[in-house]
């Protein structure tokens, strides 16, 4: 799907102080907001756009996924989030998101042994984890080992070669789940487990996590499928922040393991991915449903720097339909089981309840967001809270994945290079040290 030109909808821009004008030509895309295009504004009017944190800033087009914040739309491909968790798996989720298509059965079970037989890490990768201490967060070792596995696999550097980057994205996302199972293995002093190619891959990354090497393992189903449904939720989601990092990284032509290891750095941080563990930290500090008006006045104080964590989104004004759906993956898994009540989803239910009825929400539309329910679920399923943002960076793989190409073939993309407005000291001459005030 590409741009249209709309040149007839264009915007007049009028300098007040010359009587300038000029028309700024407007691009449609296939559905959501048009764009005014300011690629020669700074070329014609000598000014700059000035947009921090990019509210109002498309970086570029992409076919990949659609968000509409108003309705709490999310798509990938154009199905809706809704149906795909519902009827797809995430190996076939991948597969639409890179290639834009779902698979024919032949294509789907060609993909599926591809990631399979690619889930192995080279055998010297495992002494790479030995350099961490123990106690290291497992995002930091994320980001450390992903961004090493350049140093392993040169025969899939060149981005410009197709060949290249479909062996790297191949790479890429069957061996998040070996890395992160290796991570959280590391953390306990257990033994690494490798792959196992007749498990699906959600199975697998359940079974590398927690089995023992002293007797048999049996993946359970429920705890499968729940798992196989959070990583299709968190698959992709236009230019947020950890995309949009990887999109830059890439735009200088760095290698792909680099980018993504960019991407993971990124996610990391609370605002973002780091979230869902936020957000187990935040309800065990609230502690029990007495104490939520304290706190939901904490999050309204402007003096107090706390938030409340897994609320509010830069483009959902609207629920978060991914948080829908996680809600009542909630309810399945803990039902399935047999936890008849979790104090700590009783008091998240709560705290939503209280909060969509807090004026102060209401106004700034901070509904709850993908975040708000994960870290309940994952925690159920007997995932440390320190792995919740490790299991968003697996899922999420793809999506920076089936972006990075993206951006590598459009013809149009350049180096990502934003200007500024700069407030600092104008021009001045340098003085002897011993002239110093
Ligand atoms: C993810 O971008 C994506 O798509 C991200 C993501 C993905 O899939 O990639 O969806 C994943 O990152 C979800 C978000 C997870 N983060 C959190 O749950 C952290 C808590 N939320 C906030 O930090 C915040 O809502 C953000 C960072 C998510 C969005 O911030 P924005 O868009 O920059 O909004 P803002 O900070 O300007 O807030 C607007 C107003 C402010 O008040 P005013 O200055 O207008 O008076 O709302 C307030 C904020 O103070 N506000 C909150 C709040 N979130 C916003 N107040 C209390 N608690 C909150 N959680």
């Amino acid at each position: 799907m590409k741009q249209k030109d709309v040149s007839e909808h264009t915007f007049t821009l009028t300098n007040n102080d010359t009587g300038e004008s000029w028309e700024l030509p407007v691009i449609e895309g296939s559905v959501g907001p048009r764009v005014i295009d300011v690629r020669r504004l700074y070329a014609d009017t000598g000014h700059f756009t000035y947009d921090p944190g990019y509210t109002s800033t498309g970086s570029c087009q992409s076919g990949i996924t659609y968000i509409d914040g108003e309705q709490g739309i999310l798509t990938y491909r154009g199905y809706p989030i809704e149906q795909l968790a519902q009827h797809s798996d995430y190996v076939e989720v991948c597969y639409l998101l890179i290639y834009g298509e779902l698979p024919t059965q032949e294509q789907k079970a060609k993909f599926d042994h591809r990631i399979t037989y690619h889930t192995m890490l080279h055998e010297q990768l495992h002494k790479f984890f030995q350099g961490f201490r123990r106690d290291s967060h497992p995002m930091a070792v994320m980001v450390g080992v992903v961004g090493a596995l350049s140093a392993f696999y040169h025969d899939s550097l060149d981005i410009a070669d197709p060949v290249h980057r479909f062996v790297a994205s191949t790479r890429m996302i069957a061996k998040m789940p070996s890395i992160a199972a290796n991570a959280y293995r590391y953390s306990l002093g257990m033994p690494f487990v490798y792959p196992r190619n007749d498990l699906n891959y959600s199975e697998n990354f359940l079974y590398m996590m927690f089995s023992t090497p002293c007797e048999e393992y049996v993946v359970n189903p429920v705890l499968a499928h729940a798992m196989d449904r959070i990583l299709i939720l968190h698959a992709d989601h236009e230019q947020n922040a950890s995309t949009s990092t990887v999109r830059i990284a890439g735009s200088s032509g760095a290698n792909p393991f680099a980018c993504i290891a960019a991407g993971i750095a990124c996610l990391w941080g609370p605002a973002h991915g780091g979230a869902n563990e936020a957000v187990l930290g935040m309800l065990e500090q609230i502690g029990s449903k007495e104490n939520i008006p304290e706190f939901i006045k904490r999050a309204k104080d402007k003096d107090d720097p706390f938030r409340l964590m897994g609320f509010g989104h830069r483009v959902y004004k609207n629920f978060d339909p991914r948080a829908k759906v996680m809600r009542q993956t909630a309810h399945e898994v803990l039902k399935d089981l047999g936890i008849k009540d979790d104090p700590l989803l009783d008091l998240a239910m709560e705290l939503e309840r209280i909060a969509l009825e807090d004026e102060y929400f209401v106004s700034k539309k901070l509904y709850p967001n993908v975040d708000f329910y994960s870290g309940i679920i994952f925690r159920a399923m007997g995932i440390p809270t320190s792995m919740f943002t490790v299991l968003f960076a697996v899922a999420r793989t793809v999506g920076w994945v089936a972006q990075w190409n993206e951006m590598v073939e459009d013809p149009s993309q350049k180096i990502g290079r934003p200007r500024q407005l700069y407030t600092g000291h104008p021009e001045r001459d340098y003085i002897d040290i011993k002239k110093r005030g």
